[in-house]
């Protein structure tokens, strides 16, 4: 059977470039894929005049693929305009390793998707959102599947543990199926409010326990 690897795809995964954490990034994200539960979160810095890419850091709890293509796009999006780094394609990432196999395209998306969330938390945190949509209840849902359930894993809405969401008058309240002196609580609360509190419209976030 061929090796499915090009060369450059295993010197990322050998050596990948900027891996870890920003501490106070200016713009961060963690996508899960539907496709495979594997996650990465990327952080950002950016020069707010110029809005360029300074420095990227990224994590990935994925496979091979996933850490070469998180790595040649922290690569190719340092220095970049916020603008030029959205348009970062899959395809582009996985062109500059010398190609991924089919059914390793899903890992490169992550990776992309890890990119462009991360700048969208950077312009919806500083007000340079161009499409201003209301936020319904939809949107917080899609925001909460962004966010983790460390007892398991995967997101809140798979797991079942947001019992409520209502949204009214830019006050968003979520309700979470575990007491508030959970080992977890805080953490949740925190990644909670991180997701929906960027949202332009939002003004207040409340998330309530079982308690
Ligand atoms: Fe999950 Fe590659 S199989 S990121």
């Amino acid at each position: 059977m061929k090796f499915p690897y090009s060369e450059k795809v295993l010197e990322h995964f050998k050596n990948p470039k900027n891996v870890g954490k920003i501490d106070n990034a200016d713009g961060k994200a963690t996508e899960g894929s539907p496709a495979c539960g594997d996650m990465v979160s990327v952080y950002i810095s950016v020069d707010p005049k110029e809005l360029t890419i300074t420095d990227i850091k990224f994590e990935s709890y994925g496979c091979a693929s996933n850490i070469a293509t998180g790595s040649i796009i922290t690569e190719l999006a340092k220095g970049m305009k916020l603008e030029d780094a959205k348009k970062i394609s899959w395809q582009q990432a996985s062109d500059a390793l010398g190609g991924l196999p089919p059914v390793k395209a899903h890992c490169a998306v992550l990776a992309i998707e890890g990119l462009r969330s991360a700048i969208e938390n950077y312009e919806e945190k500083h007000g340079l959102v161009k499409e201003k949509k209301p936020t319904t209840m939809e949107i917080v849902r899609s925001r909460l599947k962004k966010v983790m359930n460390p007892l398991s894993g995967l997101d809140l809405i798979r797991t079942e543990l947001v019992k409520g969401i209502d949204v009214s008058g830019g006050i968003v309240t979520v309700k979470v199926d575990l007491p508030s002196g959970h080992q977890f609580a805080s953490n949740i609360k925190e990644e909670i409010d991180d997701k929906i509190g960027t949202l332009w419209d939002v003004k207040e976030v409340h998330v309530e326990f079982t308690d």
